[in-house]
């Protein structure tokens, strides 16, 4: 995947708010903190184009960026974090599962886990929801920098019992490294049904 421009287009919560479904688009989800934010940033080679941070929580949005002109990236705002106030983990549930219901330009969704931590109650309902609305889903494992290598498989033979997929079905990742970049694209073209240029 060649990079030649990428750019935030705009925020979300409902529908209406939404940039116009038509380009192919991809989403990524996960708990609060994972990675999601460093993931795209490295996908798409920007050092910063989506906000990261060391406070989790700060993305309660849904964020539009446009590639290249020719699809999208979506930001989804992480699961899991303790000290946002009530009223916005209420709104959350709703807010994530009417965008993965009624999008119809969403091609694939990237789902994170970090290799440190087993799956909780929310990584699952977020499979679930991904199963019930039929949306491909490509699973993803980040962080792994921060482990060595048994711990690695410690985490890998952990995080599929959890979550009953194969471990095969993952994509190693890491954002410091740029480990697995190149195999998360290929999952996204695929998804797209093109190369994504
Ligand atoms: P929210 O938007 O708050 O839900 O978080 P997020 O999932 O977007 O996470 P973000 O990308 O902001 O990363 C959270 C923290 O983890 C930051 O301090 C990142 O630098 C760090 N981080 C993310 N990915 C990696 C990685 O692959 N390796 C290492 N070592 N650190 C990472
Ligand atoms: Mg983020």
């Amino acid at each position: 995947m060649v990079i030649k421009t990428a750019e935030f287009v705009k925020s979300a919560t409902r529908p209406d708010q939404y940039v116009p479904a038509e380009l192919p688009e991809v989403a990524f989800v996960g708990r609060s903190n994972v990675g999601k934010s460093s993931l795209i940033n490295v996908l798409v080679n920007r050092k910063a184009l989506v906000r990261t941070s060391s406070t989790p929580g700060r993305t309660q949005l849904i964020n539009f960026f446009v590639i290249n002109g020719s699809f999208y990236t979506v930001d989804l705002p992480g699961y899991g974090f303790a000290k946002v106030p009530l009223s916005v983990k209420r709104q959350w549930g709703p807010m994530i599962r009417t965008y993965l219901e009624q999008r119809p330009t969403l091609k694939a969704v990237v789902f994170i886990l970090d290799i440190r931590r087993t799956p909780q109650e929310e990584d699952l309902q977020m499979l679930d929801w991904l199963e019930e609305f039929g949306v491909p889903t490509i699973p993803v494992i980040t962080k792994i920098d921060k482990v060595k290598r048994r711990e690695l498989d410690g985490g890998l033979k952990r995080i599929a019992e959890a979550t009953g997929l194969s471990p095969d079905a993952f994509t190693l990742f890491s954002a410091s490294s740029r480990t697995g970049r190149e195999e998360i694209w290929e999952r996204i073209e695929d998804a797209f049904g093109t190369s994504a240029e």
